[in-house]
């Protein structure tokens, strides 16, 4: 049986309740979106969520809200997804990407905070920090910063639901809980930890926030029947902006409350997992894994630097484990490349790259599994 690197798990409960969508009136707009939002913001602690088509639709819908323009520059990290820094490109933005923190590999808020004093204030809109693998940011510093230079904050939470930080006065701040950051925003793509085929969710406490994005997620029609302009009879709606479909189908919003329901045994899981990685490849010479304050990460991936990264992925194919690299600089895309960005740039970024990946990390991975993934590693080092 091939291992993968990450893979959804689907139980009886999760087919069930699809089928009951299947068989009930609705299946976009039911009443199990509404229940997903509802028992998502409980799981964060937000005061809202707005459930939406995909991660990058969050994204995209977060920038707009946010008014991003043509020639706004908002600053994000390399080492993510694409989908992070494009949503700045949608709007007319133009996407500044700062390294990152050779420990934790996420972007280096030092970094950042030089790169705003060497500006004049008003230079950058916003940045969009990304809890990278699931290892949480420190909002609590970016905040300070983000304050002082009038930017906002989307926190790219895709990987980290479950995941949290400890702030300076000792309480848990969960990722996309929305005390630092505006907005947050989640994916629902079948490697991340609540599969719902596709889907995103985006969360926050700012009640106007909140109402733009439903509006913008439907068309641009407005959701607050008081807030039309007009009212032409009872069949009346009415669009007030430029808007999308985003919305996420009854069906799905299904399936993820049923596996949001599980989230803290996967969370549980993908600990112990990450916990007998550490234990039994941890001191080898050959491994440098996420370092720092561990405690709340929400292990979404289970990254390694290694050496000759190349030639021990390619081995491992042959063995029938398909690890991952995450990611490749999206600087180094040849569509950031036209606007200038190139080798060298980013050279932490571009150094972990050379030599990181991802091992298989899913909660239904048995340890007979894990521990045929540690000793081919092994393997190949000692051959
Ligand atoms: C960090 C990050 N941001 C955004 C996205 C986009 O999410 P989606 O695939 O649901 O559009 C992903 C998912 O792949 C991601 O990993």
């Amino acid at each position: 049986m091939p291992i993968p690197y990450g893979r959804q798990h689907i139980t009886d409960e999760d087919i069930k309740a699809v089928v009951e969508v299947l068989k009930s009136d609705f299946l976009t707009q039911g009443p199990n979106v509404p229940d997903f939002e509802k028992a998502f913001a409980e799981y964060v602690g937000s005061k809202f969520a707005i459930a939406v088509s995909n991660g990058t639709a969050a994204l995209h819908l977060c920038t707009m809200a946010l008014g991003v323009g043509r020639g706004d520059k908002v600053i994000t990290t390399p080492i993510t997804f694409a989908a992070s820094a494009n949503c700045i490109g949608y709007c007319g933005g133009e996407v500044v990407f700062s390294d990152v923190d050779e420990k934790t590999y996420l972007i280096d808020i030092q970094k950042v905070e030089k790169m705003l004093r060497a500006s004049p204030r008003g230079t950058y809109k916003g940045i969009i920090p990304v809890d990278f693998a699931g290892y949480p940011c420190d909002l609590e510093k970016l905040r300070k910063l983000a304050d002082e230079f009038g930017l906002w904050i989307i926190e790219d939470a895709c990987h980290a639901p479950g995941g949290y930080f400890t702030d300076s006065n000792g309480k848990k701040q969960n990722c996309g809980n929305g005390n630092y950051a505006e907005l947050a925003i989640f994916s629902f793509h079948p490697v991340k930890h609540i599969a719902a085929g596709e889907g995103g969710m985006i969360t926050t406490n700012d009640e106007e926030l909140y109402n733009k994005i439903r509006n913008l997620r439907t068309h641009g029609i407005q959701q607050i029947p008081e807030r039309r302009l007009y009212n032409h009879g009872l069949w009346y709606y009415e669009m007030q902006e430029l808007g999308y479909n985003y919305r996420l189908t009854d069906i799905q919003a299904a399936l993820g409350k049923s596996q949001l329901s599980r989230a803290d045994a996967g969370l549980e899981r993908r600990k112990e997992i990450a916990a007998l990685y550490e234990k039994k490849l941890g001191n080898a010479p050959f491994i440098k894994g996420q370092s720092g304050v561990i405690e709340g990460h929400a292990y979404h991936l289970y990254i390694a630097e290694f050496e000759n990264r190349s030639g021990l992925h390619k081995y491992l194919r042959t063995k029938d484990i398909f690890t991952q690299v995450h990611y490749i600089p999206v600087h180094l895309m040849p569509y950031y490349r036209q606007f200038g960005w190139k080798e060298g740039d980013l050279p932490v970024a571009e150094n972990y790259y050379n030599r990181c990946l991802s091992l298989p990390m899913y909660p239904s991975m048995t340890e007979e599994q894990q521990d045929y993934v540690i000793d081919t590693i092994k393997g190949y080092y000692h051959k």
